[in-house]
């Protein structure tokens, strides 16, 4: 009995013992089918470290983020998941949270705040993708003329800042090739095709595009089926590289209509749970930035494979 008393009182002080961690998740919304893969990623993460997760989808706005944020903030969580929808307007609440004492984690996005505000950040080198991408399509069409459409990220986001420039910086150097159009598409795959459709329309029914290039693998989806309709062939007529290696895009790039992916992972829970628990366990800060990695996929890469490897998981 007396055992029994004392094995409890010390799981009292110790306090993580007994209860389950309460972490409050910020999500953006579901724009794409790689944002949902990261959202049931997170929630099997959690489950699986007996972590209570309260998730917040804010549909795409800053402010039901920061309302999430404050909201987590009152209920004192014991850390935050953020995965900021623009960069610019974070300030304020996250030196409430830090106020608080709330350690929070940025997942897949950066902010343009004080490091200080946050733990750390886990997201893959968003320049670097756009890098990829542009490099692939220099090494394709050589010293052939290619003019390119792009279909960028939301507006203000830090993937469609980084991955802009990423590109500009793969194909610098390459006069033949040059970025004709170039509008958001919102990361959707709506979006993706009626912005496609203009393109198109602006650039000769699509006679004058040799390449397009899109920040996310759904706007290229929907701007294949754009290409498709005008009765043009993607993946040929129009050569397409873009980011994330969803499912999707591999069954397109198995069909020939669609050429190269880079792979942006969905775990980025994984990460993050495993710096927080150090962070509880003993306070160890962990990096600044947690880098994840990024492979490019061709349709030299078994892409039939790689869809039915992953179109289970969440996406
Ligand atoms: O922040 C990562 C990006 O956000 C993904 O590439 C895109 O699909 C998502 O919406």
């Amino acid at each position: 009995m007396t055992k029994i008393l004392l094995a409890s009182a010390s799981a009292l002080v110790l306090g993580t013992a007994a209860s389950a961690q309460v972490v409050g998740f910020s999500q953006i919304g579901s724009e794409s089918g790689w944002r949902a893969a990261e959202t049931t990623v997170t929630q099997q993460e959690a489950e699986a470290r007996g972590i209570d997760l309260q998730f917040s989808d804010a549909q795409q706005k800053q402010e039901n983020q920061i309302a999430a944020v404050r909201s987590f903030v009152a209920q004192g969580v014991d850390a935050i998941l953020l995965a900021p929808v623009v960069a610019t307007g974070w300030d304020a609440v996250l030196e409430e949270a830090k106020e608080a004492e709330i350690p929070v984690v940025l997942l897949d996005r950066m902010v343009d705040s004080d490091p200080s505000l946050y733990l750390t950040a886990v997201g893959s080198d968003l320049v670097h993708e756009g890098e990829v991408a542009g490099q692939w399509l220099a090494e394709q069409v050589g010293e052939e003329p290619c003019r390119v459409v792009e279909l960028q990220g939301t507006t203000g986001s830090s993937p469609a800042i980084d991955r802009a420039q990423g590109f500009r910086n793969g194909i610098e150097g390459h006069a033949n090739i040059e970025i004709v159009q170039s509008q958001t598409g919102d990361f959707t795959r709506a979006q993706g095709k009626t912005v496609m459709e203009a393109f198109l329309q602006a650039e000769n029914g699509g006679a004058d595009i040799c390449a397009l290039y899109a920040h996310n693998d759904d706007m290229a989806v929907g701007a294949i089926q754009a290409i498709k309709e005008a009765g043009l062939k993607p993946g040929e007529d129009i050569l397409v590289v873009s980011i994330d290696a969803v499912p999707d895009i591999f069954q397109a790039m198995a069909a020939g209509e669609a050429n190269a992916t880079v792979e942006l992972t969905p775990n980025m829970a994984g990460p993050a749970f495993d710096a927080l628990q150090a962070y509880w366990d003993n306070g160890t800060e962990p990096e600044k930035f947690i880098q994840t990695e990024s492979k490019l996929y061709t349709q030299a890469d078994d892409p039939q494979g790689e869809y039915d490897r992953r179109k289970g998981l969440g996406y």
